[in-house]
């Protein structure tokens, strides 16, 4: 390839650095938190299990920050379009999915964590981030309240894990059978 048609060819549009660093964090972090729940729940009570509760907490506040941040950083700048090509081949349901699952686990983003911080407010254990920072409480203490939230953290929690294994799906599809190479967009490059 000659270096006049490499300058002709119009860059591949990708998410800015920042995007694409909280991307992988936070995914990796919500898989983690996934994880961490889903064991720690099926614990017996136990000094582990106490302590396993408190760090799922301090982290699940630490994401939910973060997610704030990257919601602010989504507002104020433009994702990259899909590229044309991409665009005319996809069907309108599939163009419709791509964005309706990205809102709706921007959604999720702050219902799990915060759902998950109610539940604890309503079952009397106060949120202290690192075991230092105490933070208020969400709702007041009221143990049919939690009754009635408990189920709800889970509910949210496994409809964001369905949504993100849906979304790798969708990803890997487009990058190895449809060869779209969507996933360069979400790696870093020299030119970032
Ligand atoms: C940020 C993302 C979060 C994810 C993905 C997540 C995920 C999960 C999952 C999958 C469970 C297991 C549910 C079950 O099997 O019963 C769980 C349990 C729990 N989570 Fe989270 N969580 C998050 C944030 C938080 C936050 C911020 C708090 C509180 C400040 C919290 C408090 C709890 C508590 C207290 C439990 C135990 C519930 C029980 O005893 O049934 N979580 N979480
Ligand atoms: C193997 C794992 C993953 C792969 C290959 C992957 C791939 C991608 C790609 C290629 C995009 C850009 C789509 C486009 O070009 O429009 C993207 C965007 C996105 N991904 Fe992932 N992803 C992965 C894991 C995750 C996880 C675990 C989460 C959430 C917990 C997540 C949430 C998102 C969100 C919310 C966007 C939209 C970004 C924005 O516009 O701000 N991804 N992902």
């Amino acid at each position: 390839m000659t270096e006049t048609t490499t300058l002709e060819q119009p860059p591949t549009p990708r998410y800015s650095l920042t995007a694409i660093l909280l991307h992988w964090l936070l995914g990796l972090a919500l898989v983690g938190l996934f994880i961490m729940g889903s064991f720690m729940a099926d614990l017996p009570i136990s000094p582990l299990r106490l302590k396993l509760f408190n760090w799922h907490k301090w982290a699940g506040i630490c994401v939910l920050t973060l997610s704030v941040l990257r919601l602010l950083w989504r507002l104020t700048h433009r994702p990259p379009a899909l590229p044309a090509d991409i665009q005319a081949h996809m069907p309108a349901w599939q163009r419709f999915a791509h964005h309706g699952a990205q809102y709706a686990m921007y959604a999720l983003f702050f219902i799990v964590p915060l759902v998950g911080w109610a539940y604890s407010s309503a079952a009397g254990f106060p949120v202290v981030v690192f075991g230092i920072l105490p933070l208020p409480d969400f709702v007041a203490a009221d143990k049919e309240l939690a009754e009635l939230i408990e189920p709800w953290h889970e509910i949210t929690a496994d409809a964001l894990a369905a949504l993100v294994v849906l979304h790798i799906a969708a990803a890997l599809k487009h990058q190895w059978f449809d060869k779209h190479a969507l996933l360069q967009r979400m790696l870093p490059s020299k030119t970032h």
